[in-house]
């Protein structure tokens, strides 16, 4: 049974703990610009608000950070879920329009559907509950390839918040936006560790990592319900990044959706607890040296650490033969490092690549079978705060 995350000025002092923790633990991380604002919610001239989130990649970390292991994520501020906000004619309701996946439906009517659901317990957060609920006309679009190790489904849910609190007047934290973020993920994935929230909330790279060890999850018939609803205060910290570096993106186009290869990972954990926890340990210490060489802008140090990465990723099991074959075609073309990114079994890879290697890179991905090779220019894109 899940509980409704209320403000926590709503809250009562049991239940206050969890969403302050999470914003004075965030509060590091916490400079992000404020939201849109909008003027406060009125039906006498209809309006709209437009929000967007952007994508995520994980450079590395992915499976053993929902273990308690560290993984450090990257925001792709060029790709972007958007979602438009309407004022809608009294009475009619809340009606979400899915360009992508071409569906239209009335809340009322999917109260059960992950979107409705997210944009019922936002609107309870948002509102007193004496308030009746606005009519609005939701359009949600996305230039992230869903199933695909992008964030998509976080990405859609962090705009529908944003969206949501700037059409109703309201500002809200970007500790608060994960947090309403991550229950939408559970009701997807289950098992979610809270990276894809966070980085895609607070948009700059960050350090992650759960401070509980994982092993309670939604599927567990013993799991305290309550520590499961958010990450209970994970550690986050954005990273240092010495020297700007170019990643490429090479798609499968293999769609592999998140709760199958974390379900997969978590039966062969429990069936071999000793092997998996030896794995995730090597994993974890991957990221801690990568966030030393990023400190240091060593690339190539970088790109050997990616690699290595992948190759732990194989052993646990989530790699597939098209993921292999694009990293194999990367490392051969040059790339200073290459590994699949996020749950794996379809999805994205990445290539860590030098100015002088990118292209022929680019080349060998495609030549490969990627469907759709991108690429992006990792930097701070704000400087980290100043006591990181
Ligand atoms: O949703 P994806 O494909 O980006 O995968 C998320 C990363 C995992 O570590 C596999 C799961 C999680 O919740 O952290």
């Amino acid at each position: 049974m899940r509980q409704q995350i209320s403000r926590p000025s709503d809250q009562g002092k049991g239940q206050a703990s969890d969403g302050e923790q999470g914003r004075s633990d965030d509060q590091e991380l916490d400079k992000t610009p404020p939201l849109t604002s909008a003027p406060p919610h009125s039906l006498a001239s209809p309006r709209r608000t437009s929000s967007s989130a952007a994508a995520k990649l994980i450079l590395c970390g992915e499976h053993a950070v929902v273990y308690g292991r560290p993984a450090i994520a990257l925001p792709l501020a060029d790709i972007r879920a958007h979602v438009d906000i309407d004022d809608g004619s009294s009475g009619s309701g809340i009606s979400v329009h899915a360009r992508d996946l071409r569906r239209h439906w009335r809340v009322g009517d999917d109260p059960h559907g992950p979107i409705s659901q997210l944009i019922t317990s936002v609107l309870s957060y948002l509102q007193d509950q004496s308030i009746p609920a606005p009519d609005l006309g939701l359009t949600v679009s996305s230039t992230i390839p869903i199933a695909s190790g992008m964030g998509s489904g976080a990405a859609v849910a962090t705009a529908i918040v944003r969206a949501l609190a700037a059409h109703l007047g309201q500002e809200l934290t970007s500790a608060e936006i994960s947090t309403l973020v991550y229950a939408s993920e559970q009701r997807f994935h289950g098992t979610p560790s809270g990276i894809d929230n966070t980085v895609i909330a607070y948009e700059q790279p960050i350090w992650f990592q759960r401070t509980d060890d994982g092993r309670q999850t939604t599927d567990d018939e013993s799991a305290d319900p309550s520590s499961v609803l958010r990450p209970p205060s994970p550690l986050i910290e954005p990273i240092e990044i010495a020297s700007p570096f170019t990643l490429l993106i090479g798609e499968t186009g293999v769609r592999s959706a998140t709760r199958l290869p974390v379900g997969e990972v978590r039966r062969r954990w429990q069936a071999d607890p000793a092997r998996y926890e030896a794995l995730f340990d090597q994993i974890g210490a991957v990221v801690t040296q990568a966030r030393m060489v990023l400190k240091q802008g060593d690339l190539p140090a970088l790109g050997s650490l990616l690699s290595q990465n992948h190759t732990l990723l194989q052993q646990i099991g989530v790699s597939s033969p098209q993921l292999d074959a694009l990293v194999g075609a990367a490392q051969a073309a040059g790339a200073l490092g290459a590994k699949l990114s996020g749950a794996g079994w379809g999805g994205v890879m990445l290539a860590l690549v030098a100015p002088d290697t990118r292209a022929r890179v680019a080349a060998a991905l495609s030549q490969a079978g990627a469907k759709r090779v991108s690429e992006t220019e990792v930097n701070l894109s704000r400087p980290a705060p100043a006591n990181s």
